[in-house]
């Protein structure tokens, strides 16, 4: 067996990923996509994830926009998150190259790329892992803000009272670490297994069998009987992340395990009881996904019996600084060089940044200065190249007050209902909302000259949420 790491390349000019797989061969054992559904498939069928991918932004069917390398960003950190992304972006591209780290990449490199910088950057960066389990769940959640302070005596409040706990927070912000090296490790359920289903990550159909188990020849290749995460997990915790995408047909499956413990492997009729503590995380909305019909409503009344809410980091006030020195000092050491500094005005810069990508995005922040800047000072200008500078003109393109406003392009088959219905014809509510619905997030698009992230806040949802809105319009 190789003991390769397994490196991602996501290109959609064969050229370039043949050339790049070549190279690259010799220091990992590489695998090669060239657009988001296929990366998606394939990825499934991998035993284990890459620990490193290598993406290009412009892929079809959009290759001259950003926004496919965008969401594959997401797609990937959601199928693993500690997975190290490197963007290789285009000439003139810094401004997307920099977004796509506030989305979670970890670097970026111009094209073309030296195969031998390539290659440094690579090691590089997979030399930096994630920091070891603090034996104090205390430890594990760094922050001392007053949001942080609630979230962590909520917690406290929830820990031993078995029912379930929806954790909810923008990507990036430690659901993750909420769930797994905090909550869990706080419950009298610490010693049994702590067990984790990211819904997005496993294909549709195995769900249901991954949660639940399966009988022997339930389906084609269910070899053997299998026992699913409800039985493995024990009196432990089951935490399922990115709820949110669990299809429709498994959410009533969910709720009778919620409401009584009941379920059975798929293939049999024996009823068995599930005894582990279910967590979810989700970073979608959930309250808007049942108004659109994706989401029940009774599943999400009995999955958020306690939620809690992981602040952003952007309302995290001076634990930004908490932080920065945790990363700073964990990388150094991982990397044997002495930790860089911020002078006073750079620290007044950090300070001042948003982190529309949260924790992750400020982790890989570090990783980048650690290497750069080995045991030296940091000035603002240095750190700036850091940041995203779509985030940080936000306010600048607000329109001016008492601007007139965009007149919202409403779709003409909405008139056309509106006389349906006074004629008292029958109207498909659903598709009418469905086009209001575009036709504000055309006008938000239009208000913040096509960045989407911007779009999202001002619609007041995620940006993983405004893709996937965008994406429903070419299903229907
Ligand atoms: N308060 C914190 N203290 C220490 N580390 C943190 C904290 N919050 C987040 N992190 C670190 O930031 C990174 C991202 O966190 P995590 O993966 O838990 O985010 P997430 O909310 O699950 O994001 P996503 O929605 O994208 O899955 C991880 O490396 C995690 O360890
Ligand atoms: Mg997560």
């Amino acid at each position: 067996m190789s003991t390769k790491p397994l490196l991602l390349i996501v290109d959609d000019d064969p050229l370039i990923s043949d050339a790049l797989s070549y190279t690259l061969s010799s220091e990992f054992d590489v695998v090669t996509s060239h657009a988001r559904p296929h990366c998606q498939a394939l990825l499934r069928q991998l035993r284990h994830p890459p620990q490193a991918a290598l993406i290009d932004l412009g892929l079809p069917p959009q290759p001259h926009r950003p926004d496919e390398g965008f969401a594959l960003i997401g797609e990937l950190l959601a199928h693993a998150p500690d997975m190290k992304i490197v963007v290789l972006s285009g000439q003139n591209d810094d401004d997307n190259a920099r977004h796509a780290r506030t989305l979670g990449a970890i670097e970026f490199v111009e094209k073309p790329c030296d195969p031998g910088k390539l290659l440094a950057l690579l090691r590089r960066t997979l030399a930096f892992s994630a920091p070891a389990t603090a034996s104090n769940p205390q430890d594990a959640l760094i922050g001392e803000s007053l949001p942080m302070q609630r979230l962590r005596l909520q917690l406290t409040q929830y820990a031993n009272l078995g029912f379930p706990v929806l954790i909810e927070g923008e990507s990036g912000s430690g659901k993750d670490i909420v769930a797994n090296h905090y909550l869990h490790r706080l419950t009298a359920r610490r010693d049994a297994p702590f067990l984790a289903l990211n819904c997005a990550a496993i294909s549709p159909a195995l769900l249901e069998p991954t949660l639940f188990g399966h009988a022997r020849g339930a389906f084609t290749g269910a070899t053997s009987a299998r026992a699913g995460y409800f039985e493995e997990a024990g009196e432990g915790t089951l935490f399922l992340d990115e709820i949110g995408e669990l299809p429709p047909d498994l959410q009533p499956k969910l709720l009778r395990v919620l409401e009584n413990g009941e379920y059975q492997r798929v293939g049999e009729t024996q009823t068995r009881v599930a005894k582990a503590r279910v967590v979810a995380a989700t970073n979608r909305d959930l309250r808007q996904e049942i108004k659109a019909g994706r989401f029940r409503a009774d599943l999400y009344h009995r999955l958020s019996v306690f939620s809690v809410s992981v602040p952003p980091l952007r309302e995290m006030g001076r634990d930004r600084l908490l932080l920065l020195d945790h990363f700073r000092k964990l990388y150094a050491s991982q990397a044997k060089c002495p930790p860089f500094s911020l002078s006073p005005e750079a620290e007044q810069c950090w300070l001042d940044y948003a982190f529309p990508g949260n924790v992750r995005e400020l982790r890989n922040i570090v990783i980048r200065l650690t290497a750069r800047y080995p045991g030296e000072v940091v000035s603002p200008d240095q750190l700036r190249i850091e940041f995203d500078a779509s985030e940080a003109v936000d306010r600048d393109n607000l329109l001016p007050q008492g601007a007139p406003l965009p007149k919202i392009q409403g779709d003409p088959r909405i008139d056309t209902a509106l006389s349906h219905l006074q004629s008292n014809g029958e109207i498909d509510l659903d598709a009418i909302l469905a086009l209001w619905e575009r036709s504000y997030i055309e006008a938000a698009l239009a208000l913040s000259g096509g960045n989407v992230s911007q779009a999202a806040r001002r619609l007041g949802i995620n940006r993983t949420t405004l893709y996937n809105r965008m994406e429903s319009w070419h299903r229907t």
